[in-house]
């Protein structure tokens, strides 16, 4: 008893600032951990109301808006919410995050995570740190406000940082195209227009390098595609010199957190379905090669995967979290990170299911 007691004063208060597609996910994922406690999550319409309630978790609505709600189903506003708290997860729409850091979470001195629909640049910047934990984990030791990438600027992290460590000066230029996805799973009521968005600049390119730094040319282009199931990163990795092989590829890839790599994964969905016979929410965490799509042709080592777009940014909150609230370093957020969700039989049930060999057959 006096031992549980201990262990619920020191635990660490954390609120998840919105309920949609990333703060679900996120609120049942650091739920698991026994160092904190998720006090509740901020609500901002009455829609899927009952559902977060069904879900275990204390439903909290922004003072404003209280009268739109039943009052015997919520436990109060977010407002008082986060007055107890050691750290606010913002999973709110992209921009409403840096309203909320100067409405809500700076005036009561409490620490926020940050998600990628927000900005490191210019007048709305929530932080001066993009939180890539491949990248710049170090930097978030003990910080206060600090931004979680977008999916896209996850997934290319994952990829690009250990290629660098590995060839370094050899790579002289890598060109990403992105093919993103329309919406998300749970996203049924969103319609998907029978066509193909292009744009001509992104963020993802300027976010990449917010913490690959300057080691490396990068050049990010992005095209939407009416579908749910995964983005899809083309790369083109320039060397000097003589190119690796794909197998040197996937040798430097393979031990990655995160990464897996697949084959006869011929189609996005199918990745999805796999995952949705392991995991409630389909989710694999992950970014996933494709590996016959790997080529060295030239001076240009061509590589593809998908990306998990909603599943991928959940270990990096739960990461920058420790980091955040209990200065911990990598190698131990990691190992932690991944043995309270699984990641690593995850990836080896992956990898089993796409193997080389079945492929073959
Ligand atoms: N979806 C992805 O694949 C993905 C991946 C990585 C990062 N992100 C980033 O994660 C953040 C959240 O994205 P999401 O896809 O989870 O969004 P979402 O599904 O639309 O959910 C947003 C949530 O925020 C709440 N909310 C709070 N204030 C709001 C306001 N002023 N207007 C509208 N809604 C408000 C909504 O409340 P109610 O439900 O009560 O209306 C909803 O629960 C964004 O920065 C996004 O860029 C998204």
């Amino acid at each position: 008893m006096q031992a549980r007691m201990t262990l619920a004063h020191l635990k660490k208060r954390i609120f998840v600032n919105g309920y949609g597609s990333i703060g679900r996910r996120i609120a049942a994922f650091v739920n698991r951990d026994e160092e904190v406690e998720v006090v509740g999550i901020g609500k901002n319409s009455p829609r899927g109301l009952d559902a977060a309630i069904a879900d275990g978790f204390a439903v909290y609505v922004p003072e404003s808006r209280i009268s739109e709600f039943d009052s015997a189903k919520i436990s109060g506003t977010i407002e008082s919410a986060l007055d107890g708290c050691d750290l606010v997860i913002d999973c709110t729409p992209g921009g409403t995050g840096y309203e909320n850091k100067k409405r809500l979470y700076e005036p009561r001195k409490i620490k926020a995570i940050y998600q990628g629909g927000e900005t490191i640049h210019g007048d709305a910047a929530v932080s001066d740190v993009l939180f890539n934990s491949r990248s710049n984990y170090d930097l978030a030791l003990g910080g206060s406000h600090i931004m979680q990438g977008s999916c896209n600027v996850t997934g290319i992290g994952r990829i690009l940082r250990p290629l660098c460590e590995k060839f370094g000066s050899r790579i002289t230029r890598v060109d990403v195209l992105l093919v993103r996805r329309w919406a998300d799973i749970e996203q049924d009521e969103t319609e998907m227009p029978d066509t193909i968005e292009l744009s001509a600049s992104s963020h993802h390119g300027e976010d990449v390098r917010a913490y690959m730094k300057d080691n490396v040319p990068v050049h990010v282009r992005a095209i939407k595609v009416p579908t749910r199931q995964m983005h899809v990163h083309v790369f083109d990795v320039r060397f000097a010199g003589a190119t690796p092989d794909p197998d040197e590829i996937h040798d430097v890839l393979r031990p990655e957190f995160g990464v897996a790599i697949l084959w006869g994964a011929h189609q996005t969905h199918k990745i999805r379905e796999f995952a949705g016979s392991q995991d409630a929410l389909a989710d694999t965490n992950m970014v996933h090669i494709h590996a016959e799509m790997t080529s060295a042709r030239g001076d240009t080592v061509q590589l593809v995967y998908s990306d998990d777009q909603t599943g991928i940014v959940i270990p990096e909150n739960h990461m920058l979290l420790q980091a955040m609230l209990f200065f911990r370093p990598y190698a131990e957020a990691l190992a932690r990170t991944q043995s309270l969700f699984g990641l690593e039989k995850a990836k080896s049930s992956l990898e089993a299911h796409f193997s080389c060999e079945r492929a073959r057959l």
